[in-house]
């Protein structure tokens, strides 16, 4: 089964244990080894899991790239990793991130991630799931924050429901990064051919799981520039107030790593951030795989 098998979800609570990770969202699975090869009941149960909690945690794996990629494949096309540099040595399909390096040389992302964002949700079809693996994590610091989007559309007052229905939120990959070069100095300029690569997209406020049906707030500071109907001041603070909103306490669990964890987010259903640790003493190397959009999921995910 994939990611974009969009027919009714076969579940089977004998196939996997779960347990919850946190009030926010989010769930632990246990005594999966995605390692092996795993039962199409398994990873269906898996999919369904995912649609209910946003986020999987998977702990003590020991994942070599090929099995990463071959588990994260189970559930749609894997994409390849934009940025060469980062892509592990002949590997593009996984995103190296991280404060790591080799032979003299950073392979790693040091920077990406830091504002709440949805992975992606600068292209047309953004990314439906990320699968990232915690190789070498910092004893502390270094958390990964996700918020629960279901939750804040549906804490949303029903007036602010019914205002935002119909809105569109700008996306803009050009802004992010001239925000990250600001951040850190040690990124490359934008080429133009890179900036003609992701010209600016919009997206419904509101989009929901193409499965469940269950409506998720889709904006994050990272990406949205605007929103599209209401230019100005107006659609400035309403953006502010929204993800100021998607971030309160409640919906937010935050995930201290150890080394062997896999964690699987649903890039629909949470909004997710890196947070610093000390660089000068601790390295970081995560390995990510990205599980791509495409037009018939993103269409099923809007609301008719
Ligand atoms: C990401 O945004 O995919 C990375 C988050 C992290 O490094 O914790």
């Amino acid at each position: 089964m994939s990611m974009t098998d969009l027919r009714a979800r076969p579940t089977d609570p004998a196939a996997v244990a779960i347990r919850s990770l946190s009030p926010a969202l989010g769930v632990e699975v246990l005594e999966v080894d995605v390692a092996r090869p795993v039962a199409d009941r398994v990873v269906a149960t898996l999919r369904a899991a995912l649609d209910d909690n946003g986020i999987l945690l998977f702990r003590r794996q020991r994942l070599d790239p090929e099995s990463h990629i071959a588990f994260s494949r189970r559930f749609g096309t894997l994409q390849e990793v934009a940025q060469k540099q980062y892509q592990l040595g002949g590997q593009p399909l996984i995103y190296v991130i991280g404060n790591v390096a080799e032979n003299g040389r950073a392979i790693g992302d040091p920077s990406v991630g830091r504002l709440w964002h949805s992975d992606q949700s600068f292209l047309p079809y953004p990314a439906i799931g990320s699968l990232l693996y915690g190789v070498q994590c910092p004893p502390e610091g270094a958390a990964t924050l996700f918020a629960n989007m279901y939750k804040a559309w549906e804490a949303l007052p029903a007036e602010m429901q019914k205002r935002i229905a119909s809105l569109h939120a700008v996306h803009s990959f050009s802004e992010y990064y001239e925000g990250l070069r600001d951040r850190d100095a040690t990124q490359p300029p934008l080429t133009d051919a890179r900036r003609a690569l992701y010209p600016d997209v919009v997206h419904p406020l509101v989009r929901r799981n193409p499965r469940t049906g269950r409506k998720a707030l889709y904006i994050n500071p990272g990406y949205a520039t605007g929103i599209q109907e209401l230019p100005g001041a107006d659609g400035a603070s309403l953006l502010t107030e929204l993800c100021q909103h998607a971030t309160r306490d409640e919906f937010v669990y935050a995930h201290a790593w150890r080394d062997g964890d896999l964690l699987f987010w649903d890039n629909l259903a949470v909004n997710h951030k890196g947070t610093p640790f000390d660089t000068d003493r601790f390295v970081r190397r995560m390995h990510r795989t990205t599980v791509a959009g495409n037009p018939e999921v993103y269409a099923a995910s809007l609301i008719a």
